[in-house]
């Protein structure tokens, strides 16, 4: 087991393989800047080691992530594209190797947004997904302004994305957003890994260049769709609403 820069995101290796769990479970893996550059380090590390043909993400505890740390925003919000939180868009978005989701619980926020990047996503039954943007004075982010209504239409991506309503794993699988369910977090890990171990045995360079193609029409477009959220995104953060459901969540008040 390897630690990164921060010792809330381990990576371990194995048979092609790099997991990389987030370990911050205490605050349900909610990401610091610290932890989005260890996550952009560990991808970046996995995409110049050769033995490394595919990658796994999870989380600690009971949830995958809980996204952004809302503390953490205020005390830092992201300035600009060299904020770590759009570095480690960036780096996912241009990840060329077979990156594994496997979701063992709640996900909010960024946590279900950088799913819309994997190539394979597996969820435990059960786990809860948001998108609380909207209610915490905020806009979509990640590209999912664009990806969401392409993968599961409008009018749903419009309900979870202008409502921020919670959504089960189980609708999610149902609309086509995600692969597939296991019954818990331990199979959910299991199947993901076996996945990625059968893609590292598969040809390499079909593997990247198959993923490259999948991604192709799409590429450029979501790395505009980003660049334009982003800019919003900031503006907002910066905004009298934001500040108020921000503060909110931070006093442990009700948000939303
Ligand atoms: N940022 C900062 N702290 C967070 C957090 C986040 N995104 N998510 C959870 N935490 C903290 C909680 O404040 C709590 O801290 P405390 O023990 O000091 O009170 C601890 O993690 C456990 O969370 P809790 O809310 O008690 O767990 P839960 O199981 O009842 O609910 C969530 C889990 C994820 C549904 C809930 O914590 C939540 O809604 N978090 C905010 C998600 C969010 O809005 N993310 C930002 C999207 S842009």
């Amino acid at each position: 087991m390897t630690k990164m820069s921060t010792p809330e995101i381990i990576t371990e290796s194995r048979d092609g393989t790099l997991l990389i769990r987030i370990h911050r479970p205490d605050r349900k893996n909610a990401l610091t800047v610290a932890m989005y550059t260890g996550l952009t380090a560990a991808l970046d590390a996995a995409t110049q080691n050769l033995d490394i043909r595919a990658v796994v993400l999870t989380g600690s505890g009971d949830s995958f992530t809980s996204g952004n740390d809302i503390a953490d925003f205020l005390a830092n919000p992201p300035g600009g594209d060299e904020s770590p939180v759009f570095q480690f868009l960036a780096a996912l978005r241009q990840f060329p190797k077979p990156l594994i989701a496997a979701v063992n619980g709640v996900a909010v926020g960024i946590g279900v947004t950088l799913l819309l990047h994997c190539d394979l996503v597996y969820v435990r039954a059960g786990a809860t997904l948001a998108l609380p943007f909207v209610n915490l004075g905020l806009c979509p982010e990640a590209g999912s302004s664009l990806l969401l209504p392409r993968l599961i239409g409008y009018p749903r991506a419009a309900e979870l994305l202008l409502l921020g309503e919670p959504f089960s794993a189980e609708q999610a699988l149902e609309w086509g957003l995600i692969n597939g369910l296991c019954a818990d977090a331990e199979a959910t890990l299991e199947l993901a890994l076996t996945k990625a171990r059968r893609l590292a045995g598969l040809p390499a360079t079909a593997v990247q260049l198959s993923k490259a193609l999948l991604k192709r029409t799409e590429a450029e477009v979501v790395r505009e769709t980003i660049a334009v959220e982003s800019r919003h995104f900031i503006e907002l953060l910066d905004s009298p609403e934001a500040a108020a459901a921000l503060q909110a969540f931070a006093n442990r008040r009700r948000v939303g």
